[in-house]
C-alpha cells in the first residue's frame, strides 16, 4: 500500500456501473474494494482489474449482499481485517425488477424487496462502514440513484417500486448529510447507461456513466454535500 493512498468500496460492483467505477477510481490511484455477492463473480472483477496495468496489489474482493444486514456486518469485519480507513463509500448495488409493473398491482414482495436492496441496503452499509469513514480526511457517501426517483417533474408511470425506491434513498442522502458534516453524502444519476439494467438501447456508455460518480467519490470539493447530481451539475430531487 502506498503512503496515504485513498481507499475506496464500491458495492455492486462486479459489473455493469460499478465495475466502471471501481476501474475509475482504480485508475485515479485508489485502492479499491469490489463488493459483490457473487463470490465467483466478484473474485473474477478484481481479478480483471487488478491485473491491468498499475493497479496491481490495489484491487480487492469484499462479498456483500447489500440486502442481508448479517452479510453486510460480516463485510464491514472482513474489511477492517484490510484496512482501518475508508476514504469512498459508492453505494451503487441496486434491482430493478418492475420496469413493466403497474402502481396499482405493485406487490408488497415486489415493493420490499426493492426497498431492502435499493434503499435500505445503502444505509445500512453506510452505517457499517462509518468507523472506517470517520478515518478519514475527506469522507465520501456517494448513492447511486436514479432520474427516475426526481419528483420535481412527477412519474410516468414507468418501474414504481424501483422509482420511490430511489426517492426514499434521496432521502437517506439529504439525512446521512445533516447527520454527518464532515462528510460528502451525495445523490447522482448515472443518465441512462448501457448495462444489463440499462438494456442496449441506452444512450451512455459505462464509461460516460460512472465519471459523475467517481467525480463525487474522489474530486468534488468536499464542501458539496445533501445534493442530488448528473453530469457534475445539481438536478432537482
Ligand atoms: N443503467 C442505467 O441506465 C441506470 C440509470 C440510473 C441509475 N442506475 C443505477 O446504477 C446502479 C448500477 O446499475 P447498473 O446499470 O450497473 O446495473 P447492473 O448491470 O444490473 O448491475 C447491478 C449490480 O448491483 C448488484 N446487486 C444487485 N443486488 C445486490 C445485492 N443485494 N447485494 C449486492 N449487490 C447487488 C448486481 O450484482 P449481481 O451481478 O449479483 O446481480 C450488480 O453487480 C444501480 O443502483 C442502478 O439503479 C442505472
Amino acid at each position: 500500500m502506498r503512503r496515504n493512498q485513498r481507499a475506496a468500496f464500491v458495492t455492486g460492483a462486479n459489473k455493469g456501473i460499478g465495475f466502471e467505477v471501481a476501474r475509475q477510481l482504480a485508475r485515479e490511484g485508489f485502492r479499491v474494494f469490489i463488493g459483490a455477492r457473487n463470490e465467483e463473480a466478484g473474485k473474477a472483477a478484481a481479478e480483471k482489474l487488478d491485473h491491468e496495468e498499475k493497479n496491481q496489489g490495489n484491487v480487492f474482493f469484499l462479498e456483500i449482499d447489500v440486502s442481508k444486514p448479517e452479510s453486510i456486518e460480516r463485510a464491514a469485519e472482513e474489511f477492517a481485517r484490510q484496512s482501518d480507513r475508508l476514504d469512498a463509500l459508492v453505494n451503487n448495488a441496486g434491482i430493478l425488477l418492475d420496469d413493466d409493473k403497474d402502481v396499482l398491482a405493485l406487490t408488497a414482495e415486489m415493493f420490499q424487496t426493492t426497498l431492502r436492496t435499493n434503499t435500505l441496503g445503502a444505509l445500512l452499509v453506510s452505517q457499517a462502514f462509518l468507523p472506517f469513514l470517520r478515518k478519514s480526511d475527506n469522507p465520501r457517501i456517494v448513492n447511486v440513484s436514479s432520474g427516475g426517483g426526481q419528483l420535481a417533474d412527477g412519474a410516468d408511470g414507468w418501474a414504481p417500486a424501483y422509482c420511490i425506491c430511489k426517492t426514499a434513498l434521496n432521502g437517506v442522502t439529504v439525512q446521512l448529510a445533516a447527520a454527518l458534516p464532515d462528510f460528502a453524502v451525495n445523490s447522482v444519476c448515472p443518465g441512462w447507461v448501457r448495462t444489463d439494467m440499462g438494456g442496449s438501447n441506452a444512450t451512455r456508455s459505462v464509461a460516460e456513466g460512472a465519471s459523475g460518480i467517481v467525480w463525487l467519490a474522489a474530486d468534488a470539493p468536499q464542501g458539496e454535500t445533501g445534493k442530488f447530481w448528473r453530469d457534475r451539475k445539481v438536478i432537482p430531487w
